[in-house]
């Protein structure tokens, strides 16, 4: 059995970690949310005043930086120097604030890096904006999910209500573009679907349905 490297990219909220992490849970891979390594970095300059617009200041910060993505019972966990993260992360000022840290080479430079190590013995399904694109150009499995915006705020905004987090459909609707829409016209490596990467609309589909599409693909290629 080969075990091979699953690339999972698309916009925000596109159900990408979902899936990503039931896929890799069915196969006894690891998974990576790279994502969750953005945002924590994002957290950290916020907490020093550090700006998302300071490349070198957050090249340097991210050099001093230990990321570590450790598998729980609730799913992925978040630790930035050691220091659990993985509900801080999501909060809207490390949400709106992520992709304009994420557009830097410098930091997209080493970031990628670290994704690569992660990713150089396979059997690992990561997710994220460049994964099939670069940094894994090569993966055996490149998937790319869509779903219309409104369907997208309207997921993640029943996820929010049901954690028991503040909520606005309407507003998350408004970052979720704004998101994609710096993600996309970015200059280095923005988000776009690999050339051979397989695009799946989940708009109308169920999570299971995701899960058994991805997954019919992987046992092709295992
Ligand atoms: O996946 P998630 O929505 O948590 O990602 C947060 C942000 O991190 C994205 O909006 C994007 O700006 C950045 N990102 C990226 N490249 C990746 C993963 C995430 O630029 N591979």
């Amino acid at each position: 059995n080969q075990k091979i490297r699953i690339a999972i990219d698309g916009p925000a909220a596109a159900g990408k970690s979902t899936v990503a992490k039931i896929v890799a849970e069915r196969l006894s891979y690891i998974y990576i949310d790279t994502g969750a390594m953005y945002r924590s970095l994002t957290l950290k300059a916020l907490d020093n005043q550090i700006s998302p617009n300071n490349e070198s200041a957050l090249a340097d910060l991210l050099n001093v930086t230990m990321i570590e993505l450790k598998p729980g019972i609730e799913g992925q966990l978040v630790y930035l120097d050691g220091v659990d993260v993985t509900k801080k992360i999501r909060e809207a000022s490390v949400t709106n604030n992520v992709s304009e840290v994420s557009k830097h080479r410098l930091v997209r430079e080493e970031m990628v890096r670290r994704q690569q190590a992660f990713a150089k013995d396979g059997g690992v399904v990561m997710d994220g904006r460049d994964i099939g694109t670069h940094v894994i150009p090569n993966a055996e499995l490149k998937i790319f999910l869509l779903a219309s915006v409104e369907e997208r705020a309207l997921r993640r905004h029943t996820e929010n209500l049901a954690k028991n987090y503040p909520s606005d459909l309407n507003q998350l609707q408004k970052e979720i573009e704004l998101r994609d829409k710096l993600d996309s016209e970015r200059e280095v490596s923005p988000l776009k679907k690999a050339d051979d990467a397989i695009v799946i609309d989940t708009t109308s589909l169920t999570i299971q349905d995701v899960v058994n599409k991805i997954m019919n693909f992987a046992n092709e290629r295992i």
